[in-house]
């Protein structure tokens, strides 16, 4: 794991940004793994601008959500699908064709599920997964105790998770979809390239078990100790609880040494 700690969210947003950019100059048709949430919204934000600046081009991409909420449609003002649309694919030049978002309202769920699946392997699989990570640890709706070889499928969230999202349901936890199908953990680990984003205080505790805690399912996070392609991008709030912050940062420093000599 490389673990990555910038002093504040824009920085933070600025080397993730940086990072997914020099993938879609190499690759132009990048298969992205996306995820909601308050933490990537910066990180769209910058590849926006970045398009509307720089030209960056998203007319090859291919994209996949992690997970949407189960049982309200997909124009709800609250869906997975409206955020995306929001916050990301209404600004950037990527065909609607090539953006993959669990489908909430299909009635075989079982067989949606084993077609996302087949669709991303299809696609020639993820390149670059966007995470950000639950207090308790879960990636995507993956939540504690979930298998760590899961596919996508739907979950039952829990109660903290409900209660994290009740702000996007007009702060009623009762109003939280009470389900959500979600890639699984072992989807996630297929990606080439994971990138997990964390910013604020109330994300210390998980980090600190996800990056230096044993693998478990009690923390879905801490699985992606075993990817051999994963960047934790984190601001100083979120690291307070880990316990090598000067190693981490003293192998990032060298790593930027390496990188502006060569
Ligand atoms: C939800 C999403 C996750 C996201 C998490 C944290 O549970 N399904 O993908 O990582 O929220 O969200 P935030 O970034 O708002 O803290």
């Amino acid at each position: 794991m490389e673990i990555i700690i910038q002093p504040t969210y824009a920085k933070l947003v600025a080397v993730s940004a940086e990072i997914v950019r020099d993938a879609l100059l190499k690759k132009p048709n990048l298969v992205l793994g996306l995820a909601t949430g308050s933490t990537p919204i910066g990180l769209y934000e910058a590849l926006i601008r970045m398009h509307k600046t720089d030209g960056l081009d998203f007319s090859e991409v291919t994209t996949f959500n992690l997970d949407e909420y189960v049982g309200i449609p997909p124009n709800h003002p609250y869906s997975y699908h409206t955020f995306m649309e929001t916050h990301f694919f209404s600004a950037i030049n990527i065909p609607s064709e090539n953006c993959h978002i669990p489908q909430s309202t299909a009635v075989a769920h079982e067989e949606f599920c084993e077609r996302y699946e087949a669709t991303i392997v299809a696609a020639g699989g993820i390149d670059i997964q966007i995470l950000g990570i639950g207090k308790d640890g879960h990636i995507g709706f993956n939540e504690p105790s979930s298998s760590l070889g899961s596919r996508t499928r739907i979950k039952t969230l829990t109660q903290s998770t409900l209660e994290a999202n009740a702000p996007h349901f007009g702060d009623s936890v009762d109003a939280v979809p009470k389900m959500a199908i979600t890639m699984g953990v072992g989807t996630i680990m297929d990606a080439k390239q994971c990138l997990l984003l964390a910013s604020g205080e109330s994300k210390a505790a998980a980090i600190a078990h996800a990056v230096e805690g044993p693998i478990t399912a009690e923390v879905p996070a801490s699985v992606l100790q075993m990817h051999p392609r994963t960047i934790v991008v984190i601001d100083e709030a979120a690291a307070l609880q880990l316990k090598r912050v000067d190693y981490y940062k003293q192998v990032y420093a060298n790593k930027q040494k390496l990188l502006s000599s060569g």
